[in-house]
């Protein structure tokens, strides 16, 4: 979207470059870039600092005497933050907080976006949470959340594809997104154990208007005979078919089954961070140095690894340093690994195989779009994702207005927890 177009015209590219620099040239780099900035700063950082301390301090005191829609507001967890080369630089109130550690994000061949903006998403909540108010499954532990939920079926809606196609469906509660969003198109479904099975013992929803590979049918998506079951469907034109990938399969390997097979509309589930996951994610493989708030440094006693820290106590999902790197100092994928099939197989990967990956990815990507988390911490009060390494929300922090005329107030905090950058890919065909 428009964040996205911003960042590629700023992005710090080196196009031509096809060899990566090794990780420790950057960690040498970022600690001389640390050392030279301390000797720099000397006294002066003290004094900005403590006038950076007493602005803040300013602000959160006429924040508390002016919002007075949100009396039950706890102590929040945000803090001054002190920015490194690859952070935002601009401290735009508590909203900036989002993206604050860098929001890393797939570049594609023409720079080109999606063509909804962020009105649209706005009057798609409108209209779909008086929808998920009436979902089958209240308790979807394990499977989409809210935000996941509004996402799939908002791209799903704007996309109008002729056949909807997803992998992993587990009680089936995404197969009911699919079916709200397009109550009249043909589904496959995709997923080792029928939803029907989940039936005995609560709720589940199976579709009536779905073909299903599940149980003794089931054939992963990779190894389906994709020509005749499209034949089947009376499907000719792939551009009018979108993917849902929801299986926690290394997103490298789903994106190259999908290209061998024809299909140009991806969106996948789990598009885990840096650090997190059980599968190599899109976001993984484009957290690149080259790419805006992309790439890591390991060194202990940077501004990154004291924010992760701090970070670390309040999101569930936040990594610290430790966390993020492995052995050799490697921080890409997971400490250096790419996961696959819920972390049933994970390969170590040079520096060098993961930086090829995203020169991959871009050389086939259209468009790559990570759906926002639909409204601020202080908003949803969840407490596992990161808001420094996602989007800004469709409803930022401090509209607690909007967010409760829009009935959002309604839902537990729980279905805000699952959000993990749901993304939309339009590859080449
Ligand atoms: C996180 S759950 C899906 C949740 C579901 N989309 C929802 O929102 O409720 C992952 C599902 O993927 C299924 N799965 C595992 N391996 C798979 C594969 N190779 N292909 C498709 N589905 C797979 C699991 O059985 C499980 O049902």
């Amino acid at each position: 979207m428009a964040e996205g177009a911003a960042v590629a015209a700023d992005d710090e590219s080196k196009d031509e470059e096809s060899t990566p620099p090794s990780p420790s040239d950057h960690s040498k780099r970022h600690r001389q870039r640390e050392e030279e900035g301390r000797r720099r700063g000397g006294p002066r950082s003290g004094h900005c600092l403590v006038v950076s301390s007493l602005l803040f301090v300013i602000l959160v005191l006429v924040s508390v005497l002016f919002s007075r829609s949100r009396p039950d507001l706890c102590v929040s967890p945000y803090e001054p933050l002190h920015r490194t080369s690859f952070l935002r630089r601009d401290l735009d109130g508590l909203a900036s907080d989002f993206g604050s550690l860098g929001v890393p994000w797939c570049r594609s061949k023409h720079g080109k976006t999606v063509e909804w903006t962020s009105k649209d998403l706005l009057k798609g909540l409108e209209e779909f949470v008086p929808i998920y108010e009436t979902r089958p499954i209240k308790n979807n532990m394990y499977g989409m959340g809210f935000d996941h939920s509004f996402g799939l079926w908002f791209m799903m809606r704007w996309l109008k594809p002729e056949l909807m196609i997803e992998s992993g469906a587990f009680k089936g509660h995404s197969t009911w997104v699919l079916r709200q969003a397009m109550p009249e198109t043909r589904i496959i479904s995709i997923t080792p154990r029928h939803p029907e099975k989940y039936l005995k013992k609560g709720p589940a929803y199976v579709d009536g208007n779905c073909t299903y590979f599940a149980g003794k049918d089931f054939v992963d998506f990779g190894s389906m005979d994709w020509k005749s079951v499209l034949k089947k469907h009376g499907i000719s034109d792939l551009s009018r078919v979108v993917i849902f990938f929801d299986d926690h399969q290394n997103e490298l390997k789903r994106l190259k089954q999908a290209l061998k097979a024809g299909f140009q509309h991806l969106i996948f589930e789990d598009n885990y961070d840096t650090g997190t996951g059980d599968h190599y994610s899109l976001r993984q493989i484009c957290d690149q140095f080259y790419i805006r708030g992309g790439g890591h440094s390991c060194f202990r006693d940077s501004d990154e690894a004291r924010i992760r820290m701090k970070r670390e106590k309040f999101y569930e999902k936040a990594v610290d340093i430790e966390d993020l790197c492995g052995k050799g100092e490697s921080w890409w994928g997971v400490r250096g690994y790419m996961r696959d099939d819920f972390n049933h197989s994970n390969k170590p990967i040079s520096y060098s195989e993961h930086f090829q990956n995203s020169r991959f990815v871009e050389s086939v990507l259209d468009v790559y779009w990570e759906l926002p988390p639909v409204a601020g911490p202080s908003l949803t009060h969840q407490t596992r994702y990161d808001p420094a390494r996602a989007p800004d929300p469709i409803i930022e922090d401090g509209r607690y207005g909007l967010f409760q005329r829009l009935g959002l107030t309604k839902f537990e905090t729980s279905v805000f927890n699952g959000y993990t950058q749901m993304v939309y890919l339009k590859i080449s065909s």
